[in-house]
């Protein structure tokens, strides 16, 4: 039987011989390997700077601090996403309010971040949710109106574009992942694109123990320096990154034209801008024949792995109903219950994608 996982890693014998390359020059630590994937990656997403991380909670850490976020500042943000957009909010003694998102898109919903705006706001977290840009403009214009940092949180988004234009230039900072399953890799890794010089600056202090000068502190800064092993693998990955996300697409267009089942609706992809499907993820509404733990259970028995993306509302995670009991985001909270991800990673061959509708038609 064909197994197919619902998220795999593609790497080749270009990264096998660019890390070897890096091992053999003895140099392993941060350098050269990863001060050119920081321009490639910066020119790829058309912004003046990108400053490379070991991780991409580093890079939302490393953002909101520069950007002055401290204790008694609040932090808007979605609460359907991965737990790291809000626990980096905490990471600086800030405090994330959570919003409600868009049931369509489920990114975050514009109209939640006006009403939540505050005296004590400093910053909105938007995030680029599966793949799909959240809905940029108005976000900007509440931002602008009352002078708001916008973070966008692109770790699932690599290469989409939001009214033609590449995400991660648009807020003060752009902040990726690159963890295997996300749309490229660099082991672990992640990286901070902006425009601003002074900020960017201040950011590779922070990054780095605080020195710009060796040994020369000038504030408490973390070691969160990308490795040149990883470095090198992100020059290789990110040359392939168009053909991966092209694959993406074309797999997500094949669920979208062959899954045909009650009650279980496919994504919604907003004009105007490309979704690059790090996840496709399905509702499985009440029409649906099935409950979606039986439905999962199905799918494994017939080799397909599914994963829900995500069980939890942050606003429900027991770490932050403590601090606030009293959140309600419905719309959340019921996609919680009704969201199911699908393989579509590049890896998926046609065969795979046959396999997928053919089990997903046959339940009745
Ligand atoms: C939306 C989102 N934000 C932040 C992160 C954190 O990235 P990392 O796992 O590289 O720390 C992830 C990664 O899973 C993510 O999906």
């Amino acid at each position: 039987m064909i197994h197919v996982p619902v998220a795999q890693p593609s790497c080749g014998d270009e990264e096998i011989e660019a890390v070897s390359a890096v091992m053999r020059s003895g140099m392993l630590a941060q350098g050269k390997e990863v001060a050119r994937f920081e321009q490639e990656f910066a020119d790829f997403c058309g912004t003046k700077h990108a400053v490379a991380v070991n991780n991409g909670t580093a890079a939302l850490h490393a953002a909101l601090t520069c950007a002055g976020i401290r204790k008694g500042d609040d932090v808007i943000v979605p609460t359907f996403t991965f737990f790291a957009t809000a626990s980096c909010v905490s990471m600086c003694g800030a405090t994330p309010v959570f919003v409600d998102v868009d049931a369509d898109t489920f990114t975050i919903n514009p109209e939640c971040v006006a009403e939540a705006v505050t005296g004590k706001t400093k910053a909105v977290i938007g995030v680029h949710l599966f793949g799909q840009p959240f809905d940029i403009r108005p976000v900007l214009d509440i931002c602008e109106d009352h002078n708001l940092a916008v973070i966008e949180d692109a770790a699932q988004a690599h290469g989409a574009q939001y009214r033609g234009k590449k995400v991660g230039g648009f807020g003060k900072a752009g902040c990726f992942s690159f963890y295997p399953t996300k749309n490229m890799t660099t082991g672990e890794g992640g990286i901070i694109t902006t425009n601003d010089d002074a900020y960017a600056a201040i950011m590779r202090k922070f990054i780095n123990h605080g020195q710009g000068e060796k040994y020369r502190h000038t504030m408490i800064g973390y070691n969160y320096r990308m490795t040149d092993i990883g470095g090198a693998i992100g020059c290789e990955q990110l040359k392939k990154l168009p053909a991966f996300n092209t694959l993406r697409i074309s797999h997500a267009a094949y669920l979208d034209s062959h899954i045909s089942v009650k009650g279980l609706i496919t994504p919604y992809r907003m004009p105007d801008s490309t979704h690059v499907y790090h996840q496709y993820v399905v509702r499985i509404t009440p029409e649906f024949p099935m409950k979606r733990a039986e439905f999962m259970r199905y799918l494994a028995d017939c080799g397909i792995g599914t994963v829900v993306h995500y069980p939890i509302p942050i606003h429900r995670q027991p770490v932050y109903l403590e601090q606030d009991p009293s959140v309600s985001c419905p719309v959340a909270e019921r996609l919680c219950e009704e969201v199911l991800s699908l393989p579509v990673h590049p890896n998926v061959t046609e065969t795979m994608l046959e396999k997928i509708c053919s089990a997903i038609n046959g339940v009745i």
